[in-house]
């Protein structure tokens, strides 16, 4: 059998990883700026991560959500404590997608409405009601077409008010700050717009955190630097640095009700070990404040560069658009000084590095693209 191909691949194999280095099966030795897609929030085979879940596999590594788990009741603690959300509850899946597709449905059954707002160039995975949210019609299949999704321009509050006036919305869904498009920022304002809307309407703000959160910009949740709440705030990537792993945060003004939602392989003991040796790491080693940190270092080392157009997120969530003449400068961080970063199209280069990345690590990329850039 051949693998269904859906991807274009880099004929790169990596073999071994430890922090932001890994290592391909040449033997060839590669910084990794990227984090695969954002995942990886403590590093390549965190000697933590990879002790507390290799004992965990060899006592239970699965069992159904038929029987206690404590380890999904500590999780539950421990992430409200991290993230300051302790009153909400949690509900655990598998991946980013299912965490949006969870959220949007417990929005639907608590408001008994079918509508959702999203924004233009928003990313929310793949599932149905996830890619619906998601405005990139290539993407979607004629299955996924539904009427119940209207997009509004980021940052427009005019349009979003003008649109929840026609009445019969669920939910608002907004990315912390989004990603896939580009790495465009809500303003605070807006923000502060948005949370008045959906309360004056009724509707459920769901706050998409699947690749802003776990500390990337600088607080746990992007949203935090503009002092708003969410209803419903999603998580995935970093949340379990590679092990599958997604979390519903729910406010206590929705209620659970028995089989209201479910998931055979979600909140399972290893995922569960993963995602609290994630939590271990981020607060030892003051992960939030290292992004915030390296996240500054990164901006000035690279205000005002002559291959930027546009320099644009937060903490280790960054995008750089390049000017024409630069457009291809991706491939050569990656084949010619073996960094991996990510992208945005041709034009945008995006950093998501490990939270644990060293000043030493950040500087060795900035000279690298200043040098190819000279
Ligand atoms: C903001 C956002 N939401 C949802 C998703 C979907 O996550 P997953 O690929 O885990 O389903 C992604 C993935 O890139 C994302 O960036």
């Amino acid at each position: 059998m051949n693998l269904f191909e859906v991807y274009k691949l880099w004929n790169i194999e990596p073999v071994r990883g430890l922090d932001t280095t890994l290592w391909d099966k040449e033997g060839e030795v590669y910084t990794d700026l990227y984090g695969g897609h954002a995942v990886i929030s403590v590093g390549h085979c965190h000697p933590h991560y990879v002790k507390t879940l290799s004992e965990q596999i060899g006592k239970l590594g699965f069992y159904s959500n038929a029987v206690q788990n404590s380890l999904q009741k500590d999780l539950a603690t421990r992430l409200g404590k991290a993230c300051g959300y302790d009153d909400y509850s949690l509900f655990l899946c598998n991946s980013g997608a299912e965490a949006n597709e969870n959220a949007l449905k417990v929005a639907s059954f608590h408001t008994g409405k079918a509508k959702v707002l999203a924004f233009r160039k928003a990313f929310h995975g793949r599932t149905s009601g996830a890619v619906a949210a998601t405005d990139n019609p290539k993407i979607q299949a004629p299955f996924n077409a539904t009427q119940n999704i209207v997009f509004v321009p980021l940052n427009d509050l005019e349009a979003v008010d003008a649109e929840l006036a026609r009445g019969g919305f669920a939910a608002v869904i907004i990315e912390g700050i989004q990603g896939v498009a580009g790495i465009y920022e809500p303003t605070a304002e807006f923000m502060h717009g948005l949370r008045a809307l959906c309360d004056r309407y009724g509707c459920v703000l769901i706050l998409d955190e699947i690749q802003s959160g776990y500390g990337r910009t600088g607080k746990f949740f992007a949203h935090q630097h503009h002092g708003v709440r969410a209803d419903i705030i999603t998580t995935a990537k970093g949340m379990g640095n590679g092990f599958p792993i997604g979390g519903v945060l729910i406010s206590p003004s929705i209620k659970a009700t028995y089989g209201m939602l479910g998931t055979t392989f979600g909140g399972n003991h290893l995922a569960c070990t993963a995602a609290l040796a994630v939590l271990d790491i981020i607060e030892n080693e003051h992960l939030v404040d290292n992004a915030a940190k390296i996240g500054r270092f990164f901006a000035d080392a690279f205000a005002g560069d002559k291959a930027i157009k546009e320099y644009r997120g937060k903490g280790l969530m960054i995008g750089m658009e390049l000017k024409d003449e630069y457009v291809g400068l991706r491939d050569r961080l990656l084949f010619e000084r073996h960094f991996f970063t990510g992208a945005a199209g041709a034009q945008v280069i995006r950093l998501l590095p490990s939270l644990t990345i060293s000043q030493e690590t950040a500087e060795s990329f900035v000279n690298a693209w200043k040098e190819l850039t000279k």
